[in-house]
Order: structure tokens, then sequence, then C-alpha cells
């Protein structure tokens, strides 16, 4: 049985007095939500604290957006493994398009991550995703198949989390067409060891759309930015019906 897992992705947003104030909107919108979502709050480092402090009793679990594959070192701005799982943080996304583009996170420090993570115990966020310029040249399988290959070598499919992200539908309001986002999951599963490894859809998704994203057969969650900042838009996604 494959899970339901539903993410927001903060990326740098909010401070921990925000933090506060969101769960106290989000937290009682939970009662009814269905069991068996996985409902993950990716955040800012100095929130991941404010989380731990007030998640106790409840289903939201903890992810950062980031880990190095070092165990400590001289490696500035970075964060370990341990500093993570020592203040409760289960989750952790790795190789989202944004650390990819703008810190020049490869294939193979992409790879490097997810083994630290997964050693350290964190169940790993893989993203994956192609450009709107793959895209057109007719190249998003092959981009998606090589992030995949060199990203798992050596990764334990049996704790892992995969985000199919294309960049093109990320903070543009412009959603990939179910139907095409339920066929590259389609293809994702079909070059993985454990067809059981949850695959979600990342890009624009908000409440107008998530209930048809969720209808897709290969889609089993959403990876959320903008709309998982807002406690009444989040509640909806978590909700979905
Ligand atoms: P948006 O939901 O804002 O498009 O962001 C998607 C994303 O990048 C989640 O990781």
């Amino acid at each position: 049985m494959r899970k339901i897992v539903i993410a927001g992705n903060w990326k740098m947003f909010k401070t921990q007095a925000e933090t506060a104030e969101f769960l106290q909107g989000f937290l009682p919108q939970l009662e009814d939500t269905p069991e068996g979502r996985e409902i993950i709050l990716c955040v800012p480092f100095t929130d991941l604290a404010v989380l731990g402090q007030n998640l106790h009793g409840s289903r939201v679990r903890v992810g950062a957006q980031n880990v190095h594959w070092a165990e400590s070192g001289a490696y500035t701005g970075e964060i370990s493994a341990a500093m993570l799982t020592e203040i409760n943080v289960r989750y952790v996304i790795i190789g989202h398009s944004e650390r990819r583009e703008y810190f020049g996170e490869t294939n193979e420090t992409v790879n490097q991550r997810l083994r630290a993570a997964q050693a350290a115990g964190l169940t790993p966020i893989l993203c994956v995703g192609e450009s709107k310029q793959q895209r057109d040249a007719g190249d998003t399988e092959q981009v998606i198949f090589a992030q995949l290959k060199q990203g798992l070598a050596g990764v334990d499919q049996n704790n892992l989390i995969i985000a199919y992200e294309p960049i093109w539908a990320i903070g543009t309001g412009e959603t990939c067409a179910c139907e095409e986002a339920n066929r590259v999951i389609g293809l994702i599963r079909g070059k993985l060891h454990n067809a059981d490894v949850p695959i979600q859809y990342g890009g624009s998704v908000k409440p107008e759309n998530v209930d048809e994203i969720m209808a897709q057969p290969e889609i089993d969650g959403a990876l959320v930015g903008g709309a998982s900042l807002e406690p009444e838009s989040f509640a909806r996604l978590v909700n979905f019906k």
C-alpha cells in the first residue's frame, strides 16, 4: 500500500512568531483529516524548534529543507543530520530545484545528502523535475531518469519519498496538467525497485486543483510551496476530497 503524503515547503518564509501563529490557525483544522494521510511541514531551520515545541500529540511531522553529507566539519552555512534528528526532525527535502539552480546542487551532491540523511534515520524527499527549456526540447524523460539514476545510487528505497516538480510549474500558477503529471510519475515509478515509494506532485498545487490532482492514480501526495503558508489553504489541501 502506498502512503499519501502532503508536505508543505515553506522555503525562506516565516519567523518563529509567524510559525507559532500559523500553528494556532492550522492545527484545529486537522480534526476531521482522514486517517492515513501523512502531513509534513518542511520549514526554515530556526522554525524547526518552534514546531518541535508545539506539535506534541499532533499528527504533523517536522521536516527540514536541506542536510549536509558530513557528520560535522568546516562547512559554513550547512547543517548536519544529527543536528536535525536531535530536535525530532524526521524528514528532509533534498535536491529541490531552487537548491540545484541557485546553490550549485548536482545529482552527485544530492546523492551524498540522500545517503547521509538515511544513515541518520531521516526520510528524504527527493525532488526531481525538468525546466521549461528541457521540456520544450523533448528532454523531460531523459533529465528525470538521470536525476533518478545518479541521485538514487546506493539509496534505500524503503525509506524514501520522491516529489516530481516540473520547474516551470513552481510558483508560476501554471500547474502541470494532471494527466501529464500522472504520466511522468508513472514513468518515475517504473524506474524504482520499490513500487511503493510515495511519489508526490509539486508545482502550483492549491485548494482549487488539489482534488483533481489527488484523484490521479499514480499521484500519492503533494509538495506545496505558496499554498502551504496560510493555515486555511494548507488545511484545505491536507483535507482534500
Ligand atoms: P509552489 O507550490 O509555490 O508552486 O511551489 C512548489 C514547490 O517548489 C514545493 O517544493
